[in-house]
């Protein structure tokens, strides 16, 4: 970014840095703490927890999404949690100017949630733009955080950085209110989360804290408007697109659940590995090749190592062939019901407007206690 009002102050930026560093420490070790004890409650209670988490329909969801949220999600709602999966369109525009094929990525995202198990009957799936009262919540949000607050969040800098430096928007700027307005219009308590997005988290509980604190309702021993919300960890395979870097669609190195098991052959094929013909599990000596064990492990069940173990001499070819396989077996059902929700444009359109309406219903409820709260009621 060019324009850094302290620039000249690199000393105090600096220790603001340290202190920032050593208080995420603390609240990391916290937050991992809470959510291990949550898990344990969560097994035996499901009943107490309502879960919010949401995407970003910028794009097909891929096995990156499948292993590291979509499994889970689905996890949690067949274990009874109260489960909101939100579609964030209008966190779409935080960092681009225009809202092109918006339509068809809602509803793939949509074909997607629903092809791995995402349960509309149990599952309140809705999109931030059909949910007023839920934007509304930002207005008073607003008033409870700073601008410098907000520059501060990890999150907002390194999404801002990974623009190449365009200005940033005030939607960008101000996407860890939303977000919380997210959570808090349904009164979530657990938001699964990976540790890049705890700053989020510890945004909405700041908001919810403060909400309390300011505009709370009047009098002793009230419940709060907002209960804080836990981030819920998981541990997420690590895994690699298919020339061993980063997973992410514009690299063309991704697995999309929509693809065809051709479409999934020809991907796999173009993977990276090694001159070594001996297959080994070895993530950090041997990335690439590894990352390929790792697939056929997720997609089978089955052990990495034992994996590698009985390709052995068999090189590369027969890896992917393994992997090919797998991968193609473990997403034939998918696949088969992704197609079926596909030809249903209707249905697919039903789902949503439910669970807009759920939304809607639940979004409307808090914001009349907000405006009780604030003592705007004027009837
Ligand atoms: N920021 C999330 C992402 O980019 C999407 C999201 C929006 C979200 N609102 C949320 C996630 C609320 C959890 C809770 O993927």
């Amino acid at each position: 970014m060019t324009s850094e009002p302290l620039q000249t102050d690199t000393r105090e930026r600096d220790a603001i840095d340290a202190l920032s560093d050593s208080t995420s420490e603390a609240s990391l070790r916290r937050s991992v703490e809470r959510s291990e004890q949550i898990w344990d409650d969560l097994a035996e209670h499901p009943d107490r927890y309502r879960m919010l988490t949401g995407d970003r329909p910028t794009g097909h969801l891929h096995l990156g999404h499948y292993f590291g949220s979509l499994r889970n999600r689905v996890a949690l709602q067949d274990q009874g949690v109260d489960t909101w999966v939100l579609i964030a369109d209008y966190q779409v525009i935080t960092d681009r100017d225009t809202v092109d094929s918006i339509q068809e990525r809602v509803f793939s995202l949509l074909t997607d949630y629903l092809a791995v198990g995402i349960d509309p009957a149990r599952t309140t799936i809705f999109a931030h733009s059909q949910v007023p009262s839920l934007n509304q919540l930002v207005l008073p949000f607003l008033s409870l955080v700073t601008d410098s607050e907000l520059r501060r969040n990890p999150t907002v800098k390194a999404e801002q950085e990974a623009t190449g430096g365009r200005p940033m928007t005030g939607l960008m700027l101000t996407y860890p209110v939303h977000q919380a307005a997210d959570i808090l219009f349904c009164k979530a308590n657990v938001v699964p989360v990976g540790k890049d997005q705890l700053p989020h988290l510890e945004q909405t509980r700041v908001v919810a804290r403060r909400f309390d604190e300011r505009y709370g309702r009047a009098g002793e021993g009230t419940t709060p408007v907002f209960p804080a919300p836990d981030a819920l960890l998981s541990e997420v395979p690590n895994l690699l697109g298919t020339d061993g870097q980063k997973m992410s669609k514009s690299r063309g190195n991704v697995i999309e659940l929509r693809m065809s098991a051709d479409e999934t052959a020809r991907a796999i094929k173009k993977a990276v590995t090694d001159a070594d013909r001996h297959i080994t599990y070895d993530p950090t000596g041997r990335p690439e090749v590894s990352n390929l064990v790792l697939l056929a492990s997720l997609t089978t069940g089955r052990d990495p190592e034992a994996i590698a173990e009985e390709i052995g001499d068999g090189g590369s070819g027969t890896l992917k062939r393994v992997v090919t396989e797998a991968v193609n077996e473990h997403l034939a059902p998918v696949r088969a019901r992704r197609a079926e929700l596909e030809a249903d444009p209707a249905e697919l359109r039903r789902v949503l407007a439910e669970g807009n309406a759920h939304a809607n219903e639940v979004a409307e409820a808090t914001l009349d206690e907000v405006r009780e709260a604030m003592q705007m009621v004027y009837a």
